[in-house]
């Protein structure tokens, strides 16, 4: 298994160019699913679980090929609506095929995830909308077994209980091929939702409300295929600004969307650093903190527009090394502190009471070997250890590799001394 290992220490300083987010590529990829035209994703980023996705599509009889960026996919002749444990396990947003598989074929069969973790994380709003739509799913053997009765979804009005991510993507796509008109209500916000939706549309599907909580889908008789550009991977970008935030240093995102970044660019204000943001990039530079280090900033995770989880590890590590004490309040999974034993190991003083850390910041954190745990943990890991004094060694490393492409090459171009080692 591959590791990383970082020697801390190193401002990082320069430019980097955010990649196509991971979470908007995977719903874009199900997608291809709704129709037999093919689907051109450009942007696509090298990750694990692009691949992951990549592969359960063909393993139905999608084409799937890459050149370079661009993902091309192509299901005129799937033969095979399941999605198996095996893949399911190693990838929840497989999932992610269920609403599509039902709304054009009318059958699927997708394991049910499991565990993960950081949490339950059950598929239940997926399978309450899916019912709402008129699919019967029965869980048989560990799977959800799901069939279209009437032949074809009908249109309904769906309040989720809680703001879901892949919940509404899945019924979102259910609905474009649906009998009549959806509501989706509590619908997710999230930039990377707006995304699936914008190719929808491209495809052929009439949906009003992308981005706000409330989703009116009319639906269509077919879709068509698009050739659609995945947008920048706001999380991606969020880490690089922690990293540089962190390390005192002056580092400019390229090629992303700022107004993504909203609630996570008021948090580095706060701390301190200087914000500089153009059309599509951002520049932060920390170089000169009046106290010489960033200030401890309380969060409370959020669904979008407020702060991400995605990004609670990652601050959390930069809040280690801040001046003064913050804490970091987690709402939207029970068991995302997983990191938090690991910076221990690095040196950091954090109390967890419930669903919400106290870091005491310190102004040093020294080098160790720690374990990544999760994908997002991962990352907040490789923050402190870039800060850290000495060589520390990360390891279980692929679950970076799932979200990040590149990223040791990336960090390196910014100046960060760090090697996988495999
Ligand atoms: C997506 C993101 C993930 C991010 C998360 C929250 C993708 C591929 N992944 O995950 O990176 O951390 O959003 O922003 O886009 N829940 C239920 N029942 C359901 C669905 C969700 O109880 O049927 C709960 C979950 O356990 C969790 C909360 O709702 O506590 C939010 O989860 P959700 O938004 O669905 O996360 P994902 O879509 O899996």
């Amino acid at each position: 298994m591959d590791k990383l290992r970082i020697h801390g220490g190193t401002a990082l300083h320069g430019e980097v160019f955010a990649s196509g987010a991971k979470n908007a590529a995977l719903p874009l990829m199900a997608a291809s699913l709704l129709t037999a035209q093919p689907v051109l994703l450009e942007h696509a980023p090298r990750l694990v679980d692009v691949h992951t996705l990549g592969e359960l599509l063909r393993s139905m009889g999608v084409q799937v090929e890459r050149e370079d960026s661009l993902l091309r996919l192509r299901a005129d002749a799937v033969s095979r609506c399941e999605a198996p444990y095996e893949r399911v396990k190693t990838m929840r947003a497989s999932v992610l095929v269920l609403g599509p598989l039902l709304a054009r074929f009318g059958h699927a069969r997708v394991s049910l995830p499991g565990g993960c973790a950081i949490g339950a994380r059950p598929v239940d709003q997926h399978v309450r909308g899916l019912r709402q739509l008129g699919a019967r799913v029965d869980i048989e053997h560990g799977y959800l077994v799901a069939s279209v009765p009437s032949g074809r979804l009908r249109g309904a009005h769906i309040s989720t209980d809680m703001v879901t991510v892949t919940g509404t993507e899945n019924l979102m796509m259910a609905a474009c091929l649906a009998d009549g008109e959806t509501l989706i209500e509590n619908a997710a916000q999230e930039p990377e939702v707006v995304d699936l939706a914008s190719m929808l549309v491209d495809m052929g599907a009439d949906i009003e409300g992308a981005g706000t909580s409330r989703l009116r889908i009319r639906g269509v008789s077919t879709l068509g295929g698009a050739s659609h550009r995945i947008v920048a991977d706001r999380i991606e970008a969020g880490t690089f600004l922690c990293a540089a935030a962190a390390t005192r240093g002056d580092v400019t995102v390229r090629g992303c969307v700022p107004a993504h970044l909203d609630s996570l660019l008021d948090k580095l204000r706060e701390a301190g650093a200087s914000i500089d943001c153009g059309e599509d990039w951002v520049r932060l530079r920390a170089t000169d903190l009046p106290a010489g280090r960033p200030r401890a900033v309380s969060l409370r995770t959020s669904e979008y527009p407020g702060f991400p989880t995605d990004m609670q590890a990652q601050f959390m590590a930069l809040d280690c090394i801040a001046e003064g004490t913050a804490t970091v309040t987690e709402t939207i999974f029970e068991n995302r502190f997983m990191h938090v034993q690991e910076l221990v190991r690095l040196g950091a003083r954090i109390a967890v009471e419930g669903n919400t850390c106290v870091v005491q910041g310190s102004g040093k954190l020294s080098a160790a070997t720690v374990m990544a745990t999760d994908l997002r943990a991962s990352a907040g890991l490789v923050i402190a250890a870039l800060v850290a004094e000495g060589s520390t060694c990360i390891e279980r490393i692929y679950h970076l590799d799932r979200g990040y492409e590149a990223m040791e090459h990336k960090l390196a171009a910014l100046g960060a001394r760090i090697e996988r080692l495999r």
